[in-house]
């Protein structure tokens, strides 16, 4: 295994396709520089992932920037971590060929994301969508990476990596670490505010129904106060009776780490109306000074571009030395 790390790896992407929200800040993001002090962290702004739905190209360079801003500005440390570009390690695209030739069509016609993402944009089902997942997997597999922070909808995509992984290694031996999902217990899943049975999501046409990092505070406000709520009066967690509220719930818990016990306890004599203020002024709490750090940094592009540049190289040698790896089990002359 082209495996000469000292500490335990995590590696995890987020796609510059839109501004990021609440749901990409606790399902992922701020469970990132969590880790950063355990182990050896690769932290990717997949940018070839958002290929797969068409991108006006200077946004999509914008957005880019914005990423890696907001990672240092969730309080990721550049010297500590690896921030780095999709597109600036070339062996990531190369690995995903080769898997993409272990791994079975059945098993890509059964991803829930492509199935969702198919039907959104029904005049663009590209080749790149359905291959998208086995991109993921060299993503995660090149880094010889033992956990993946995400959210509980990437979670279907990193267990295809896993048996991705396992395959490869019952074929050639061992090769690949194979990675385990590090999923947060509160905020995995955040709802949308106006229809709490479907994803927040950045993509989302309805600005109400999601809530973004850098949004303003007034704005933010206004979003908790229209939430949908459920009818009954009670703060509990129920998600079937009562998603609405439910979603609030677990919004609050993420924010405050606490558990969702806790949130109903806290709440147990208030109203709807009052619960839905608190939450909102949480995670205003939280964002605000994300959001100012954010601003700082969008300003000096220079300084994003230098962290840029020295990682992409970092990155480059490790995933340099699992393809070579690759290449030799499969028999290319390296
Ligand atoms: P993406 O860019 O859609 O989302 C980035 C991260 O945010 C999480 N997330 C959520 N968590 C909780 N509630 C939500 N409503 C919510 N929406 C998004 C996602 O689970 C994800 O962790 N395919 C990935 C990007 C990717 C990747 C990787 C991730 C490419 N290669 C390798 C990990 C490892 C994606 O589209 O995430």
């Amino acid at each position: 295994m082209a495996d000469t790390k000292q500490n335990k790896r995590i590696f995890s992407g987020i796609q510059p396709s839109g501004n990021l929200t609440l749901g990409n800040y606790l399902g992922a993001l701020k469970n990132f520089p969590l880790l950063q002090n355990d182990y050896e962290c690769y932290y990717c702004v997949v940018d070839l992932h958002t290929l797969t739905v068409r991108q006006d190209p200077e946004a999509l360079r914008e957005r880019s920037y914005s990423l890696i801003a907001l990672y240092l500005a969730a309080g990721l440390d550049p010297e500590k971590n690896v921030l780095f570009l999709q597109s600036h390690v070339p062996q990531h695209a190369e690995l995903s060929w080769i898997l993409g030739c272990y791994t079975y069509m059945g098993e890509l016609n059964r991803m829930t994301q492509f199935k969702d993402k198919s039907s959104r944009h029904a005049d663009n089902i590209n080749g790149g969508l359905y291959t998208y997942p086995v991109l993921m997997a060299a993503d995660i597999l090149l880094y010889q990476t033992d956990a993946v922070p995400i959210g509980q909808d990437q979670k279907q995509h990193l267990e295809l990596a896993r048996n991705i992984a396992e395959r490869f290694n019952k074929i050639y031996g061992d090769t690949f670490v194979v990675p385990e999902p590090f999923i947060p217990k509160t905020g995995a899943r955040v709802m949308s505010l106006q229809d709490p049975t479907k994803k927040m999501s950045k993509s989302d046409d309805n600005a109400n129904n999601f809530v973004l990092i850098t949004e303003d505070e007034a704005s933010i406000m206004k979003k908790f106060k229209r939430a949908v709520t459920d009818s009954g009066s009670e703060i509990i967690f129920d998600e079937e009776n009562k998603p609405g509220i439910s979603n609030l719930i677990n919004i609050y818990a993420s924010i405050k780490g606490i558990s969702r016990e806790d949130v109903e306890k806290e709440f147990a004599a208030a109203r709807y109306g009052d619960f839905k203020m608190a939450v909102g002024t949480a995670v205003c709490e939280t964002l605000a000074p994300i959001k100012a750090r954010y601003e700082e940094l969008m300003k000096d592009k220079q300084y994003l571009e230098s962290i840029l540049r020295k990682n992409g190289e970092k990155a480059r040698t490790v995933a340099g030395e699992t393809l070579k790896d690759v290449y030799r089990k499969v028999g290319f002359i390296v």
